[in-house]
């Protein structure tokens, strides 16, 4: 009898690194509760759509222009997460805003990667290596990452996992973006996804 198991997709804009450490958990049995059944990007040449589609995962790009607007495009998102039975959404490098409409229509049903130790360099604007700069430029020792809930507040939902990485004295943006993907995001991600996919299945 297989179990059952929480139906995940994944909205991502860029590389995707996120995503494959997500992948490779499921392969892995770090995940087991759940399984990526759709990745979804408002960015039709992202790389994370090409990693999702050499692991077999249905990857759709979904345009906010050609969707008439943030209206358009959040209805057609919408509907492929009705249309694939999603019971958990992540965010995973995913860059692009989504309305308190949306995300309450899902609450504690959608995660996000913040690439540092939320209260600290987060909000407006406090995106990919721009958070990381703003670290370096206020001379913070120890930055991280963190997985919290999405709601109507650009990174205000309540806080899941946290892990902090230290900021050494020669570190660029780009070493450190690095430093707090491999020694953070990419292992907070995976465990988050496992605890809150185990929570769904059981409560199903
Ligand atoms: C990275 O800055 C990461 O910290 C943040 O989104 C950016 C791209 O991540 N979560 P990915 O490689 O596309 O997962």
């Amino acid at each position: 009898m297989t179990e059952k198991k929480a139906r995940i997709a994944v909205l991502v804009s860029g590389g995707g690194t996120n995503l494959q450490a997500l992948i490779d958990a499921c392969k892995s049995g770090i995940i087991r509760s759940g399984e990526i059944k759709l990745v979804i990007s408002n960015n039709a040449s992202a790389y994370a759509l090409t990693r999702a589609r050499d692991n077999g995962i249905h990857a759709v790009f979904v345009s906010r222009k050609k969707n008439g607007g943030q209206e358009g495009f959040e209805r057609k998102i919408k509907e492929l997460l009705e249309k694939y039975e999603i019971d958990l959404i992540v965010l995973a490098g995913f860059m692009s805003i989504l309305s308190a409409d949306f995300t309450s229509r899902y609450p504690r049903r959608i995660l996000n990667i913040h690439p540092s130790l939320i209260p600290s360099f987060c909000g407006e604007g406090f995106y990919g290596l721009k958070v990381h700069e703003a670290a370096l430029a206020r001379g913070v020792k120890v930055t991280g990452a963190t997985v919290h809930f999405v709601n109507e507040i650009p990174d205000g939902g309540e806080i899941l996992l946290q892990k902090a990485v230290a900021i050494l004295p020669a570190d660029t943006p780009e070493v450190l973006q690095k430093r707090v993907m491999e020694e953070a995001e990419w292992k907070l991600l995976p465990q988050a996804v496992e605890m809150v996919s185990g929570d769904i299945i059981t409560e199903e």
